[in-house]
């Protein structure tokens, strides 16, 4: 007889269509919201898939967001070697999460996200004009989806825009899918050094935006540590690269396959592997 364990279904699965979720999402949805799958590393998770039991789940304090506990559920090998040591508040329960999450909630009101849109509507015009210089057929992903977010970041973050192809290099290898589990581990190391250096300029020299408010209000003062901040600075490049670019390439994807264009016109890597390890990383 089979062993039990065997049966039960590997996750991530595989999609059937790449711009939309696997199709078994919605099956168990209906048959077994709330079923086992198999990881990677042949341990078994829960898997929930209605949203009354996702939020319940958040709210019961027996569950933890510790990722560095054995075992704790990954999508594959790179991601979770990075979880191992990820440190930042997504990754800690309570008091941590609370106390740092609580410190950004002001940069993402509506008002503080619309200081920025002008800027952001410049560099997609911008974008979108050296695309229509290049000709087509052009790679969406490539052209607006990568390079949207990164600058996003260093908008938000008030970082040099010079940096943004460093962090594009860096961040990519970090979260895709196809990097091996030393690639991804040196992205991200090389993101802390990075982000540790914008910390030091920051103290020898005060600027302005949230790096500075965070560093000189916020770690002057006690509300979170240096290692803290570090953490945190790595998860705001890593948490808004890989949502946005996957929400422009399959957002425009589907709405050109919804308007009867031809996938072609949306980009030749819009499904590709990069969507897909990324949408992984992030959840
Ligand atoms: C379309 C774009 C985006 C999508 C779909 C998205 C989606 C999500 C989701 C699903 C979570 C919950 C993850 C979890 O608890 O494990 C989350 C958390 C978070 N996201 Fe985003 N995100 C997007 C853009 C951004 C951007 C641009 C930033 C910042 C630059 C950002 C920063 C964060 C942070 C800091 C958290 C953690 C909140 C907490 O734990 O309390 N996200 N996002």
């Amino acid at each position: 007889m089979a062993d039990k364990k065997e049966m039960l279904d590997r996750w991530p699965f595989e999609r059937e269509v790449p711009s939309l979720p696997p199709q078994e999402y919605a099956r168990r949805r209906e048959q077994c919201p709330i079923s086992k799958v198999r990881m990677w590393d042949g341990s078994e998770a829960w898997l929930l898939t209605r949203y009354a039991d996702i939020r319940k789940a958040f709210r019961d304090t027996r569950l933890s967001s510790d990722s560095s506990v054995d075992h704790f559920p990954a999508p594959n090998e790179a991601i979770a070697m990075a979880r191992k040591v990820q440190r930042d508040f997504t990754r800690l329960d309570s008091e941590p999460h609370s106390r740092q999450r609580n410190l950004l909630a002001k940069y993402f009101t509506i008002t503080h996200v619309n200081t920025m849109r002008e800027i952001i509507e410049k560099k997609v015009e911008e974008l979108l004009d050296e695309m229509e210089a290049k000709g087509g057929p052009l790679d969406l992903v490539e052209n607006l989806a990568l390079p949207l977010p990164i600058f996003l970041t260093c908008v938000l973050l008030n970082l040099p825009t010079d940096d943004t192809p460093y962090l594009l290099n860096r961040v990519v290898a970090w979260m895709n899918s196809d990097s091996t589990p030393d690639e991804s581990a040196k992205g991200a190391d090389d993101i802390i050094v990075y982000f540790a250096k914008v910390i030091e300029r920051e103290k020898a020299q005060r600027s302005e935006g949230m790096v500075a408010e965070l560093v000189h209000e916020h770690v002057a003062n006690g509300h979170i540590t240096e290692d803290e901040l570090l953490w945190m600075l790595h998860l705001l490049l890593v948490g808004g690269f890989d949502t946005a670019a996957i929400m422009i390439s399959l957002g425009t994807f589907n709405a050109v396959e919804a308007s009867g264009g031809s996938r072609k016109a949306a980009g030749k890597s819009v499904p590709g592997e990069f969507g897909r390890g990324g949408a992984a990383a992030h959840a």
